[in-house]
């Protein structure tokens, strides 16, 4: 069997790809996570027994730390999910991303691309290097704009996404220059299981559940295009066995809809699912809230997935409505994991971004 580095496999989109690949004995995996506050350390509990999972507690920017592991574990492939994704937090503490997303990018494709060159020269052509990285990356489109391909300019807008673009740019140049077999998948807005609850999706739930306002950013008419994040692991596995060395593939859900449409829907399936009982004559859309707009609001992203649907032959199988009704399932029947994440420092987040906030109710 095959034997992957996946780096931040604690959080919200690696520990879910772990876990297909473990389920699917897809390959052994070594997951190497500096556990941040926006994880929970339990995610991957049920792991726990399983000989073909390693895990590694550490950063991406140690490089003898990586190269010590590289070595040990000689692995066919290295895929970086290792990155500060929260573009609220790169606006109030842009410093990490510049750290984890550029610095940490850079140390650790120098540590593999030396691992890489010792390999036997059957296990080269083999070894691949993914890149992790997000729509995000080319900006914000017009509501009449086409949606972006592989070829759009990059324009990116936060601190977050310019974080991201110069990860991408590293990793093209080491195929460019060193011939280094990085390949980049460029994803929507994910969404799903075990995701930390800072993101609109299960912010809102959480939110939702505790009684608490829901606060929508503007006028709630921003757009995503959001991918069910088994969507996505599916698209990974798929590039990394048979995607083309150097090139980037877009990965999105053909699901473009508003924030505000967002909300209302996860709300309509807490009614459903969850009514509040102290509160029989209230909806859940009652805790709508509309707040001052995030600095930079980008208005819309979409994506073209023509190239990974012709070479690769990848769609989205889950819809935005049949995914979302999985992922309020999954909140509503893990609220322990929900409690392990809500500690003090998602407690000090939670006042340092909404705190100050004025809101505004939407009735
Ligand atoms: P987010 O989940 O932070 O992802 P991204 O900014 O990377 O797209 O936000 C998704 C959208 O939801 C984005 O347009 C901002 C908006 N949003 C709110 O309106 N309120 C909130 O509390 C959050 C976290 C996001």
């Amino acid at each position: 069997m095959k034997t992957a580095l996946v780096t931040g496999g604690t959080g919200f989109i690696g520990s879910n790809f772990i876990l297909q690949a473990r389920q699917q004995s897809w390959a052994n995996i070594i997951n190497l996570d500096l556990l941040t506050d926006t994880c929970n350390p339990h995610t991957l509990a049920e792991l726990g027994h399983d000989a073909g999972y390693a895990f590694i507690h550490g950063d991406i920017r140690q490089r003898k730390l990586v190269e010590a592991i590289l070595e040990k574990y000689q692995p066919d492939f290295v895929i970086n999910f290792a990155a500060e994704s929260h573009v609220d937090r790169s606006i109030l503490s842009p410093v990490n991303f510049v750290q984890t997303n550029i610095v940490g990018i850079f140390e650790l494709l120098e540590a593999c691309r030396a691992y890489w060159q010792n390999l036997s020269l059957d296990r080269r052509s083999q070894f691949r290097f993914l890149q992790i990285s997000t729509d995000e990356v080319y900006g914000s489109l017009s509501p009449t704009d086409l949606p972006f391909t592989e070829t759009s300019p990059y324009r990116p807008n936060s601190p977050y996404s310019a974080s991201k673009a110069s990860a991408d740019h590293l990793g093209r140049s080491y195929f460019q220059t060193y011939e280094f077999p990085v390949l980049t998948t460029n994803s929507a807005n994910n969404y799903g299981a075990r995701q930390f609850p800072e993101k609109l999706i299960p912010l809102m739930i959480t939110n939702a559940l505790g009684g608490q306002p829901l606060p929508i950013y503007g006028d709630g008419l921003n757009i995503r295009d959001w991918v069910y994040v088994e969507d996505h692991c599916a698209a990974i596995f798929l590039v990394l066995e048979q995607g083309v060395v150097g090139e980037t593939y877009n990965i999105g859900g053909n699901s473009e809809i508003t924030n505000l449409e967002v909300v209302t829907k996860i709300c309509e399936i807490l009614d459903e699912l969850a009514p509040n009982p102290k509160h029989i004559n209230s909806k859940y859309t009652d805790l709508i809230t509309f707040t001052k707009d995030r600095l930079g609001h980008d208005r819309r992203y979409a994506l073209n997935c023509s190239k990974i649907k012709q070479d690769l032959g990848w769609e989205p199988k889950e819809s935005f409505d049949t995914g979302l009704l999985k992922t309020v399932q999954w909140y509503l029947a893990n609220s322990l994991w929900l409690e392990q994440v809500q500690t003090g420092a998602y407690q000090t987040w939670i006042q340092q971004n909404y705190g100050t906030l004025e809101y505004k109710s939407a009735k």
